[in-house]
């Protein structure tokens, strides 16, 4: 399965949802999460992240570890996030700070 992590804090571009097949994302008002379950890991949203937010789980940081569970447990009680929507406030300030121009 892929995973969301840290760097989708404070972004929450959502370009990933445009692209996923199966609508496993699902999102509070912070970041997306994706739901282990359902995903077919068909890795199409990785290149979408403008903030390289996503992983394969077997390539998650070691930092970033605790995500897997945190995907796992947050997707199973949010809803589902299908369609792109506008990124929150502070994703142009956060993406450079990060490093992703
Ligand atoms: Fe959706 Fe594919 Fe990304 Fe899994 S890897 S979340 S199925 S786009
Ligand atoms: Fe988050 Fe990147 Fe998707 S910032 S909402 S994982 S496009």
């Amino acid at each position: 399965t892929f995973v969301v992590t840290s760097n989708c804090q404070r972004c929450r571009f959502t370009d990933c949802v445009a692209v996923c097949p199966v609508e496993c994302f699902h999102g509070d008002k912070e970041m997306l999460y994706i739901d282990p379950d359902e995903c077919i890991d068909c890795g199409a949203c990785v290149p979408e992240c403008p903030v390289e937010a996503i992983y394969d789980e077997t390539e998650v940081p070691p930092e970033q570890i605790e995500w897997i569970e945190i995907n796992a447990a947050r997707a199973s009680e949010l809803p589902v996030v299908a369609e792109t929507e506008t990124p929150l406030p502070t994703a142009e300030e956060r993406r450079k700070q990060l490093g992703f121009g």
